[in-house]
Formats: structure tokens, C-alpha cells, sequence
């Protein structure tokens, strides 16, 4: 051939052959520290499973009900009034004015929706922003299990220390699961930073009480501790529960990081839309991170969110939650005729169910085991909790169209 140098072509300058280029010695290519040795999650491997098979997935917290009309036709309207391009980096203002106006009248709290809220990519995006702004390389972070596996993980990829404190489990399936003040001062040390909870919670749909939350409230003040709240089940709230948001309470409106969103309240969990409200001193580094990783979040769901808000009354959010207790009630009713014991949830959509009796030697292969036998996909409850955990539990989503959710309740009975 011709026109070629020591190996590298002439018109273009690059290497005829990597074969031929020398070698320097160095480290070899490999993952990263952190890197995760598992690369999909449990969760995620039971819904491919299930699509292989055919199967109802009650698996992921996608929530397939459908999003109200409102949230919907603001995102149409708005792509096609242009709003396609970057948002400021805290997201719209009519989005911020319309959460603010939802956090006084539901949350009970005034936030000034110009310097105290950040409209993140998802409650997920908030979360993450609020740790690279607030925590550093080892500070510990308090995570009560059951606990939301992607706290823990988020936490690990950006070297901090999830410690894990374990609810005390519900002595019977209509109890709760409770705080363990013990166990909570037993593992504080001088290097915790912050607390997580989640409220209504994913998995066990557990609500903390005033009285808990209180409780907590005075160890973050005697310890000087963040507290992150993330309230994404906010509506989801069934019975005699309520919830309460701990900024509301006395000391904690500078300390607590409240983190939520509309992936479950509109159904939307693709549109990647959430919030964080949190004091304006910690905001400009919060918007500051989630703006180097996400830019911002898109622009015609925001408008389509913020339509939602003002178009929508109390009405819609109770309807929410009367329409999902009852979807409750059904899967309630099905595991308890398929002889698993359900963990009934004061809120969230998720419920917890006794499989210690379904072949398999842990929860990841009993989980399998359903799957097969019924077409029905959960998760094992080992993901939600530290290795050696969980492993006779199964979690269920009843966040499904009745439709198919009535499909997994029959084919549950038929074990
Ligand atoms: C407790 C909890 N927080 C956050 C999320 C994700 O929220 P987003 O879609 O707003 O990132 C989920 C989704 O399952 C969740 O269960």
C-alpha cells in the first residue's frame, strides 16, 4: 500500500493496524472500584424474565395505570408550543409556583418556589444531587430495613456509607412495622452525616408516626444531622395512616432534604420528573450538581406536571388513594387464598408476603419458582434487605390496571 508511515496512514494519520502501534506498560483496562459486580438488578432481571414468559409483572414499581388527562394534554400542548429546549437548571417557574402552592396546602409548609426548590430528573436526580452537595467521601447515612435499594446504591456510588438499621418486623399481618430507637442510637457514630427515611415506604408501605417522626427529629437536632425524606408515595395513603412531612416539624425545616415527585402521583415514571425542597442555603449546590448531570428536567413535562397541579383538586389525590386501597384489598385477599401471609402496607403500592412455604432455598429462587408455576412476577425480599435477609419474603406491585391485576390475583389462587 501506499502513502503509509511507520504504521499510520497518510491522509488520515491513524494507525494502519492497532496491532502495530507499541505498547506501554500500565494498568490493565478494567471496571471501576465501583462498579457494581451484579449489573442488572434482582428487580429488573424478574420483569425480563417475566416479558420472556408472558407473565403479569407485579414486580417493578412501573405503575401502568394511566396518567390523567391533564398531566397529559399540558405536555402535548406544550411540545407543541415550543417548549422543547433547556429549562432554567431548577426547572420552570410556573412548575416551581404550582409545587410551592401543593406544599402549602397538602405538605402543610411555605417554600419560595424561587430559591427553595429544585425540579430534578426524577425524586431519583434529586436524591443524588442532594448527596453531592451535602455528604462527602465516608460519611455514614442511617437507612432503615426494609430499605429502597437505590438509596443504598446511590449512596455507594458516590462513596458514602449506607448503615443499615432494621425496623422491628410487625407481629402480625395487620401490625406495623416500628422504629427501633435502640438499634438507631446503637448505630450512630461520629461520622454520621445524615438519615433517610421514606414515607409511605417501598417496600413494607410502613408510615411513620408523628411520634417516630418526632423521635427522629431529635436525634438529627442532638447530632446534627441531615434528614432526607423521600415522600414519592406522599398520596398513596390508605385507612386511618396520614402523612406527615418532618420539615413541618419544630427544628427540622434547615436539616430535612424533602425529596419527591410525580412518577407515581401522575403515573408518569418515564417522564423523569421530580422535586426537592430544601432550605436555600443548601439549594444552589443541589441545582448546581443535578444541573451537571441532567442539564435540566424536560421541558414540555414540566409544563405538563404544572398542569396537572393547578388543574387538578384534593379530589383527584383522594380518588388516588381510594382507587389503589382497594386494589390493596384484592391482592390482599388473593396472596391470603394462596396461603402467603400478606404484610398489609398503611401505604405505597407494594405489599410483603410470607413465601417461606414456596419451594426454593432463598427469595430470589422462590421468586422464580411463582413466576413459573403462575405467571406472576415479584421480587424477593432479599433485595430490600442486608445479605442473609428477606429471604422469605416476596414483594408485590398492585400499582396495575385492574385488569391485570385481577389476572395475577387469579392466577395466585390457582397455587
Ligand atoms: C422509594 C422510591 N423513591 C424513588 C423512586 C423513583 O422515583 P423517580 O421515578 O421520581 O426517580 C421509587 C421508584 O420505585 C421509589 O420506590
Amino acid at each position: 500500500m501506499r502513502g503509509r508511515a511507520r504504521g499510520l496512514d497518510a491522509l488520515t494519520m491513524t494507525p494502519a493496524s492497532t496491532a502495530e502501534i507499541p505498547k506501554i506498560a500500565g494498568p490493565e483496562l478494567k471496571l471501576s472500584e465501583l462498579a457494581p459486580r451484579a449489573l442488572q438488578s434482582e428487580i429488573r432481571a424478574m420483569t425480563m424474565e417475566c416479558d420472556r414468559i408472558g407473565g403479569v409483572n407485579l414486580a417493578q414499581g412501573v405503575c401502568d395505570t394511566e396518567p390523567p388527562a391533564q398531566v397529559v394534554e399540558g405536555a402535548i400542548a406544550a411540545i407543541r408550543a415550543g417548549h422543547n429546549i433547556y429549562t432554567r437548571l431548577d426547572g420552570i417557574l410556573r412548575l416551581r409556583q404550582a409545587i410551592a402552592a401543593k406544599m402549602l396546602w397538602f405538605n402543610g409548609i411555605e417554600v419560595n418556589p424561587e430559591t427553595e426548590i429544585l425540579v430534578a430528573s426524577g425524586a431519583t436526580g434529586g436524591l443524588h444531587a442532594a448527596a453531592m452537595a451535602l455528604l462527602n467521601r465516608g460519611d455514614e447515612v442511617i437507612l432503615f430495613e426494609p430499605f429502597y435499594g437505590y438509596h443504598a446504591s446511590t449512596l455507594k456510588s458516590m462513596r458514602m456509607v449506607p448503615v443499615v438499621v432494621p425496623l422491628a418486623a410487625p407481629v402480625a399481618s395487620d401490625a406495623d412495622w416500628t422504629l427501633d430507637m435502640d438499634a438507631l442510637r446503637a448505630a450512630l457514630t461520629p461520622r454520621t452525616r445524615a438519615l433517610i427515611i421514606n414515607t409511605p415506604s417501598n417496600p413494607c408501605g410502613k408510615i411513620f408516626t408523628r411520634a417516630e417522626l418526632e423521635a427522629l427529629a431529635e436525634i438529627a437536632v442532638e447530632h446534627n444531622l441531615f434528614l432526607f425524606t423521600d415522600e414519592i408515595y406522599e398520596h398513596f395513603v390508605y385507612g386511618e395512616a396520614e402523612h406527615l412531612s418532618p420539615i413541618t416539624l419544630p427544628g427540622m425545616r434547615e436539616r430535612t432534604i424533602l425529596i419527591s415527585g410525580f412518577s407515581k402521583t401522575f403515573s408518569v415514571t418515564g417522564w423523569r420528573l421530580g422535586y426537592v425542597v430544601a432550605d436555600a442555603k443548601w439549594l444552589g449546590a443541589l441545582n448546581y450538581f443535578h444541573d451537571l448531570t441532567y442539564v435540566c428536567a424536560p421541558s414540555a413535562f414540566q409544563h405538563g406536571a404544572a398542569h396537572g397541579l393547578e388543574e387538578m383538586g384534593p379530589e383527584f389525590y383522594t380518588q388516588l388513594a381510594a382507587d389503589h386501597q382497594a386494589k390493596r384489598e384484592r391482592i390482599v385477599a388473593a396472596l391470603t387464598d394462596a396461603g402467603m401471609k400478606p404484610y398489609i402496607p398503611r401505604g405505597a403500592y407494594y405489599i410483603l408476603a410470607d413465601a417461606s412455604q414456596l419451594p426454593g432455598e432463598n427469595a430470589a429462587l422462590k421468586a422464580r419458582w411463582l413466576l413459573a408455576k403462575s405467571g406472576v412476577a415479584a421480587v424477593a425480599g432479599s433485595a430490600f434487605f442486608r445479605a442473609g435477609r428477606g429471604e422469605d419474603l416476596l414483594r408485590f406491585c398492585f400499582a396495575k390496571k385492574d385488569a391485570d391485576l385481577d389476572d395475577a390475583c387469579t392466577r395466585l389462587r390457582t397455587l
